[in-house]
């Protein structure tokens, strides 16, 4: 399996990249490609609707090379802290740049997936809130909506909240949690 893993952290072995690194870690015959989304070079969308007329997007930068592996990747897996109750800015140029693979269309809907292949999607977003599942439970519909909308057809959202540079977060139950039911997700 290719799995593509974003860590949208501006730190390299903080938190988020923990879980990210765990979850990809221990599994046989995977082909991984890891990045650290702020130590790209993502520009953030321009709005020109290039893609809606095009098959691509205008702008050459490393999201090029991203829309390649995600194209040929079986899974996406995303990490985010939350920051003041949204994801990082890194992450979020990465979501508005991922509009390039939605196509125009005349059916029912707007727009259609570019994606050809079946993909699932984990998106796991860390935060110091204890009761951030709850309190943030909003992201967890807006990731599911956006990424569902986007193609992936398997979404699987989390929120690992109680995070603290004190705390290792890989004790936290909800965290280990999460990283059963995700082993089992990229093993199906
Ligand atoms: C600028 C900034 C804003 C933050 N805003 C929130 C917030 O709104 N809610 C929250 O629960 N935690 C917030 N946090 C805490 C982080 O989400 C939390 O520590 C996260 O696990 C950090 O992940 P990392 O170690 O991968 O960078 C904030 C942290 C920073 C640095």
């Amino acid at each position: 399996m290719r799995i593509v893993a974003l860590n949208g952290s501006p730190r390299p072995e903080g938190n988020t990249a923990q879980v990210l690194r765990e979850m990809t870690k221990e599994h046989a015959d995977v082909d991984l490609d890891y990045y650290d989304l702020g130590r790209l070079n993502i520009k953030d969308c321009q709005g020109c609707y290039h893609c809606k007329r095009h098959e691509n997007c205008v702008i050459q930068d490393d999201m090029q090379m991203l829309y390649r592996k995600i194209k040929e990747a079986q899974a996406l897996v995303l990490g985010s802290p939350i920051y003041f109750g949204a994801e990082t800015a890194p992450t979020k140029a990465f979501l508005d740049r991922m509009y390039a693979f939605l196509a125009p269309s005349e059916g029912p809907r707007k727009y259609v997936s570019r994606l050809k292949e079946k993909k699932k999607a984990i998106i796991v977003l860390t935060c110091g809130n204890v009761k951030g599942n709850e309190v943030y439970a909003h992201l967890k519909d807006r990731m599911y909506s956006a990424y569902g909308n986007l193609g992936f057809s398997d979404v699987h959202p989390y929120i690992i909240g109680g995070t603290s540079p004190a705390v290792n977060i890989l004790e936290l139950t909800d965290a280990q949690d999460m990283l059963r039911e995700c082993r089992e997700v990229l093993e199906e």
